[in-house]
Order: C-alpha cells, then structure tokens, then sequence
C-alpha cells in the first residue's frame, strides 16, 4: 500500500484510539491471548505515552487500519543482554519505570495488529518505520522488539531456538513477521522463551479454546506458537509463550 493511502494518526491527537485498539484487539488475537495480566497496562500505556500508541488511518474513509503501540524504558546498557523475559517483562517495566520516574533509554515495540480485512497490503512495514520515527521523534533512536513469530502456531512442537534459524531461500527469516522486522532493519539477537504468560483455570481454557482438555497434558491449541500445560492436580492450565528479540539499531549507535 503506498504511503499516500493512510495518515498516521497518534493517541495524543485523538483519544478515540485506545477504543479503536480495544476493536481491533478483538478481532486480532486468539482469545486465550487476551488474558495476559499484564495486559491490563494497556490502560498506563495509553495514558503516559499517548505520543507512543498510533493508528494508520486510510485517507479516503479515516479508517483505522492498524495499530501500532510501544514503550519507552530503561534498559540493559549492552543490548545483548536482553533477558530471557520478553512481552510482559518489557510492558510492565515501561510503566513502572514511568512511575518510578527513570528515565527511559530505548523504545520497545509492543504490538501491531491489523483487523483480517486489511491484512497482507504490507500495511506492517509501514507501522514498524513509523513507531521507529516516532521513538527517534522523542528522542529514542533506537528500538529492541520482542517479536511475536506468529507463523510458529503451525509448528508449536519445534523449539523457538531451532524455528529462529529456518530460513527461505534468500536467507531471510523463515517467519513472516521475523522477515518484516529484518527487512525493517532489525537484527534477531535470541530467543526469549518466557515473553508471555497466560495462566487460568482449566474451565477458563475450555471456553477460551472452544477445546476440551479431557486430562492432564500438553495440548497444542489454534493460535499458540507452543503447547499449553494442563494440570488437573490444581485445576490449571498454563502458556509460556517464546518470542524473539530483535533490536533496531540507529546508526550512531555502538553496544559497549
Ligand atoms: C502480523 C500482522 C501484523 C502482519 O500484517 P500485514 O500488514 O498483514 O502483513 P504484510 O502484508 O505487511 O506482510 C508482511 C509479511 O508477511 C507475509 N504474510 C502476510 N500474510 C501471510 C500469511 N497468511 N501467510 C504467510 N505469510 C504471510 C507477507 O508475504 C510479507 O512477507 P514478505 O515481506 O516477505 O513479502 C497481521 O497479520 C496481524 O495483525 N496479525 C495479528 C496480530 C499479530 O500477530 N501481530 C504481530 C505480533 S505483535
């Protein structure tokens, strides 16, 4: 889609965009992936970094076509040392660090996600530019990712360490969201196989799913990039999901 066809709109210019989020959400995700508790930061993120939380809107109907959200924290001085914590880690220590007032020294994407109807126009190079120019905008020229490898959910049985080194056959990451952030000019430093944890009781997985889970065990459900853990000794069902690390790196800048 040429850059002509949308505007980019941010939630400090129109309030309207955490609903529009919330919409989009809806229709993006998996259900169970709705039920991250540290997902209820979405409510901290929109009201500290609304500059940070933005939507391409198509020109012709003002539609908001995608949303891309992010936050600034305080990080690790040498990127390398990204923790095995991803997602979660990174949301929560965005907000708390807010609170705390640290001073924020990176951008961390957290989410771009575009309603099925919008979906493969190329709109998801355009929001990883565009959240990288508004990070350098306010003064965070350098942005790490913890990359959601959405095409692994066809393969939840094979390690995220392995499924980070498939390749197509231009030697450009297997995964398609891997391949926008490389393209983008990411760099994929490792795996982070604790980014996200979805925990509930095994009633809660069941509707969650539309699945039954008729013992204790591993399940492979639609949607998660790996097996979810059913326990009926504690009535508990549990998804720690793998991500990626990927930094973007502005060119000035050096790791030690
Ligand atoms: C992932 C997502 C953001 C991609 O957005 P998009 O605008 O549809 O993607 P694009 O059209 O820019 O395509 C990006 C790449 O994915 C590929 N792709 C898109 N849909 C695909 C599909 N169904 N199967 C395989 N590859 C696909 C495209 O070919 C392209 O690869 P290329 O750059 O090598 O050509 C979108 O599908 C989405 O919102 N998904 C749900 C939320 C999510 O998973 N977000 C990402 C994690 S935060």
């Amino acid at each position: 889609m040429p850059e002509s066809a949308f505007s980019v709109v941010t939630a400090a210019d129109n309030p309207n965009l955490r609903d529009e989020n919330s919409r989009i959400a809806a229709v993006a995700w998996p259900e169970f992936m709705l039920h991250d508790p540290v997902a209820r930061f979405f409510t901290e993120l929109y009201d500290y970094f609304p500059q940070h939380q933005f939507g391409l809107a198509d020109e012709a109907t003002g539609e908001i076509m995608c949303i891309g959200n992010s936050v600034p924290l305080a990080c690790c001085k040498d990127l390398l040392e990204l923790p095995d914590e991803g997602w979660d880690w990174a949301l929560e220590k965005g907000i708390k660090g807010h609170e705390e007032g640290t001073t924020p020294t990176v951008l961390c994407a957290i989410q771009v996600m575009l309603p099925p109807a919008h979906r493969g126009k190329g709109l998801s190079h355009h929001a990883v530019r565009v959240m990288k120019e508004i990070g350098r905008s306010h003064g965070l020229p350098n942005m790490i990712a913890p990359v959601r490898p959405w095409l692994k959910a066809d393969y939840p049985l094979t390690s995220i360490d392995r499924y980070i080194t498939w390749t197509t056959n231009d030697g450009l990451p297997f995964d398609p969201w891997l391949r926008v952030h490389v393209r983008q000019g990411g760099e994929i430093i490792k795996a982070c196989p604790r980014a996200m944890c979805v925990s509930g009781t095994i009633a809660d997985w069941e509707q969650w799913t539309g699945m039954r889970f008729p013992e204790s065990g591993l399940y492979i459900v639609p949607g998660a990039l790996t097996t979810v853990s059913i326990d009926y000794g504690v009535d508990q069902g549990i998804y720690i999901e793998p991500n990626v690390w990927t930094v973007h790196r502005a060119q000035a800048f050096r790791l030690s």
